[in-house]
């Protein structure tokens, strides 16, 4: 190998280590989780249950920032634009996927503008409805929505976000049309179905298991491939058996930084997920609710990135087929 070779390996080594070094003491300051929605609802759950399990893996203070609105985009722009120094991270669903699809002026690029660190958890969905419907069963549900057909609505968290996608699946299977009611966030928007405002959702098990086990809402199904053995789900059955065949839907959380984070951030920030999904107080709080946290490949950035691109594939069909856009 010629001097000059061997004079560039040595500046690369010289600017390898000294990268390393220079974020040796990362993370010295708080680091910020943005959820890209409104307080209480599942995300925010998921999001302060990770924040509590990472300060011991980063040994710092996680702290969780709401930024709500459009369906999880606004917050998700905010952390595209971030600093890329690791101390801004975004708590986003199956929304990283689907927003491409519907939003044509989205002021970001998925999966370009992001770093991938880790899926998080794996959380089924329930249809749900206001305490005053006049039905209990779903197959009930079924003849009271055509024979209300145009009036009735279902809230959602905004286009793009996995109640709104969801309920496109559900309108799809029966070949309904209702009429969205969107929210900042799936926690407002249970406040409304408990209060009789609007009349179904489709919502993750992590935010409806506490109001099916207080009685506040009905249950009419899940969304997972099988029954559920929670108390709560048990007795729902799922939508595929319950008559909608093939309907099958598992909203996911995963952990992402801005693009251009230096690698040996995104290591350590990899290393602390992994440690903090194996917290036995995530994982209660999180199966309690019937929420799986992720062990498997899709820890591994590249496998996560892989991941969602897959689901980028599959939504943009759903979303083409519904004909729907946010613009
Ligand atoms: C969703 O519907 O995307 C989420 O439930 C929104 C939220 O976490 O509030």
């Amino acid at each position: 190998m010629g001097i000059w070779n061997l004079k560039g390996v040595a500046a690369a080594a010289t600017l390898l280590t000294a990268s390393h070094f220079a974020w040796a003491d990362y993370p010295d300051k708080p680091v910020v989780l943005v959820v890209p929605f409104a307080a209480g609802g599942p995300s925010d759950k998921i999001a302060r249950d990770l924040a509590d399990a990472l300060r011991k893996p980063l040994a710092q203070t996680v702290i969780v920032d709401n930024t709500a609105g459009a369906g999880g985009t606004i917050g998700s722009a905010r952390v595209a634009r971030a600093a890329p120094d690791g101390y801004t991270l975004l708590v986003h669903h199956i929304g990283m996927a689907t927003a491409p699809a519907l939003y044509k002026k989205l002021p970001y690029k998925v999966p370009e503008d992001f770093e991938p660190l880790g899926l998080i958890n794996e959380a089924p969905s329930t249809l749900v409805g206001r305490p005053s419907l006049p039905v209990n069963q779903f197959a009930e549900l079924r003849k009271w929505i055509a024979a209300n057909e145009g009036k009735v609505n279902i809230a959602n968290a905004g286009v793009g976000s996995a109640s709104h996608l969801c309920g496109l699946l559900l309108q799809a299977s029966l070949a309904s049309k209702m009429i969205p009611v969107p929210y900042k966030g799936t926690a407002p928007a249970m406040t409304d179905l408990m209060g009789g405002q609007v009349d179904l959702m489709c919502e993750q098990a992590t935010n409806a298991v506490p109001q099916i086990e207080a009685k506040k809402i009905k249950l009419f199904g899940v969304t997972s491939k099988q029954k559920l053995p929670l108390p709560a789900l048990a007795q729902a059955p799922t939508l595929a058996e319950a008559g909608l065949a093939g309907f099958e839907m598992t909203v996911w959380h995963g952990l992402y930084a801005p693009r251009g984070t230096p690698a040996a951030v995104l290591a350590k920030l990899n290393t602390a997920l992994r440690s903090a999904l194996k917290d036995p107080e995530l994982i209660k709080r999180q199966e309690a609710l019937g929420v799986r946290v992720v062990t498997d490949a899709r820890l591994e950035p590249v496998e996560h990135r892989k991941f969602v691109e897959a689901e980028l594939q599959r939504w943009s069909k759903v979303i083409r087929d519904a004909g729907e856009s946010a613009d």
